[in-house]
């Protein structure tokens, strides 16, 4: 057995190891969800991770591109709610939920909305802030209406959910950056 072939292959590999594993930690998708995760206990870590990581721009950006990608999402998922809830109103649906879907698409749709990536762009990170908390608040009064407890229309529980998820992952990211 060839000794020296062994101890340098054994080296290579333990190389590869720590290669891997500092490249991994140095992730910014998985550290950035990890650090806002911990100081927010409304974060879902799975989420963040999976969606940031879905842009793949998104293990090449430093945090505020980060933010940026969040920002992206977030505008996208809103406005991909507003158009999923006029696709349920064509449906045949009780007259309790579209009578729930169209308090939502009223909530959603009403007010000025801006376009926030310009104003991320500029660091106006306060501007930013009122505005995503505003869609938030919306979010909120279309997930929790006739209830206290959210969740209460049904075909829109994961919309509505993703959109929170987005506001805070946009938000703790402009805490941070
Ligand atoms: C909202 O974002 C989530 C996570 O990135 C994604 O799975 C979902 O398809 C998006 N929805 C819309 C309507 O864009």
């Amino acid at each position: 057995m060839n000794c020296a072939f062994s101890i340098s292959s054994l080296f290579l590999i333990q190389l590869l190891v720590i290669f891997h594993c500092v490249q991994s930690a140095n992730d910014i998708v998985q550290d950035t969800c990890k650090k806002i995760a911990a100081n927010d206990p409304e974060l879902n870590i799975d989420f963040c991770v999976k969606s940031l990581g879905s842009d793949p721009e998104s293990h090449k950006v430093d945090l505020e591109g980060l933010g940026l990608i969040g920002v992206k999402l977030l505008q996208a998922n809103y406005t991909g709610t507003i158009e999923y809830i006029k696709q349920l109103q064509k449906q045949k649906l009780e007259p309790s939920l579209l009578k729930a879907l169209s308090f939502c698409l009223d909530v959603y749709t009403s007010g000025e909305r801006k376009d926030l990536i310009p104003l991320y762009k500029a660091k106006r990170y306060g501007e930013v802030n009122i505005y995503v908390t505003i869609m938030m608040n919306k979010e909120a009064a279309c997930d929790a209406q006739g209830s206290e407890k959210g969740g209460t229309v049904p075909p829109l529980t994961k919309s509505n959910a993703d959109v929170y998820q987005l506001s805070i992952i946009v938000l703790d990211i402009m805490n941070i950056v």
